[in-house]
């Protein structure tokens, strides 16, 4: 998926888009840039395909030139208020998803006020603004070129920024809506013993904008009485090894991936693990947390897998402790593969190993 994703308008902005992308392409990889969605193979689903693509940008560049604001369909109506105008579907997108969208202001035009603009995309008028004038225009994407290689710099271990209150409500919406699918979900192979012991499923609990994400194996007894995970003699363990790091749970979000609990308390089997971990890659996508840390070898081989790393042939034993880079559809992650605090509990040796391994979280928070 490209990181630079060039919003325009083609009847607004063309000829300067077109000057763009050359100089652009001398700095970066053409796959680095989307640019033109008329180079979508055909049949593709437009919309869906527009959504990953912004959705995977670390820079979002909306060209904004002299008839942007006004320029009008066949019918007379504004393009930017027209339902289908893939110009604003995008921009929404970028900000929905708090990416960094830089308008980039072409054959003179200004930046319009957010009262003139639908109010989903109202929030462009703020950010700060580029002028790509026709003299200066080299000197002006050297400039602009300079901010995009600072933002695709190569992810070191981070906090994250607080959400706007909107994007927290949005999560917390999606968040919801998943846990009452799988409420509903039928299909579940975990259904029936579900039911037969009116336990609940345990999607997870947390922070919905959490910069670290718990997967831990399955929800034990306690948890499925109470739909929570990891508040069991695990979870205690887990508790205190994030006090050592000046964190609460609630800092986090936690889940499993397993989502139900399984009879006599037995391990996970892959097809239960590959059912319900499509739940837990809605989570990801919602939550979108820097660093997930894996518990324990069946959440660090199905997270292994799923971003496809080299390192996923080894054991938890190689790997525990050790910070990784992946990528999302997001942008780039970091996973941390520690050992189940159950552990704990049978080897009160491992107590310092995973202290130790926590201690990695510390840039995280
Ligand atoms: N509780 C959970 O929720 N998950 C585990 O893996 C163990 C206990």
């Amino acid at each position: 998926m490209s990181r630079i994703f060039i919003n325009y308008r083609r009847q607004d902005s063309e000829g300067y888009v077109g000057r763009l992308y050359d100089h652009l392409r001398e700095h970066f990889e053409p796959s680095d840039i989307f640019m033109d969605v008329e180079a979508m193979k055909p049949g593709v689903d437009f919309v869906k395909t527009l959504e990953e693509a912004v959705v995977a940008c670390d820079v979002f560049i909306a060209i904004i030139g002299p008839q942007w604001i006004t320029a009008q369909n066949e019918d007379g109506g504004r393009r930017l208020n027209a339902e289908n105008d893939f110009v604003r579907i995008e921009i929404e997108s970028a900000l929905n998803h708090d990416k960094l969208v830089i308008p980039v202001l072409v054959g003179r035009a200004t930046m319009p006020a957010g009262r003139d603009l639908p109010e989903t995309i109202a929030a462009l008028a703020h950010r700060n603004a580029f002028e790509l004038s026709h003299q200066r225009f080299a000197y002006d994407v050297e400039h602009l070129v300079r901010t995009i290689k600072s933002a695709l710099l190569p992810a070191k271990p981070a906090s994250k920024a607080r959400a706007s209150s909107e994007t927290l409500r949005r999560k917390m919406r999606e968040i919801k809506a998943l846990r009452d699918r799988l409420f509903e979900a039928k299909s579940s192979p975990l259904y029936a013993h579900r039911v037969e012991n009116r336990y609940f499923p345990v999607l997870g609990d947390g922070n919905p904008d959490a910069n670290i994400l718990f997967i831990g194996q399955c929800p034990g007894e306690y948890e499925a009485i109470q739909g929570r995970p990891f508040i069991g003699a695990s979870g205690d363990v887990l508790d205190k090894m994030l006090l050592t790091i000046g964190l609460k749970r609630e800092d986090t979000y936690m889940t499993n991936v397993v989502l139900d609990r399984p009879p006599d308390n037995r391990d996970p089997i892959p097809s239960e693990i590959e059912f319900y971990t499509s739940y837990v890659d809605k989570l990801i996508e919602i939550i979108e947390p820097g660093v997930i840390v894996p518990l324990g070898r069946f959440a660090m081989g199905y997270i292994l897998r799923k971003y496809d790393l080299p390192e996923k042939k080894m054991r938890i034993g190689q790997l525990h402790g050790k910070l990784m880079q992946a990528q999302a559809a997001y942008g780039s992650i970091f996973i941390l593969p520690i050992y189940h605090p159950a552990m704990v509990l049978y080897s009160a040796r491992e107590k310092d190993t995973l202290h130790q391994d926590f201690q990695q979280l510390k840039p995280f928070i």
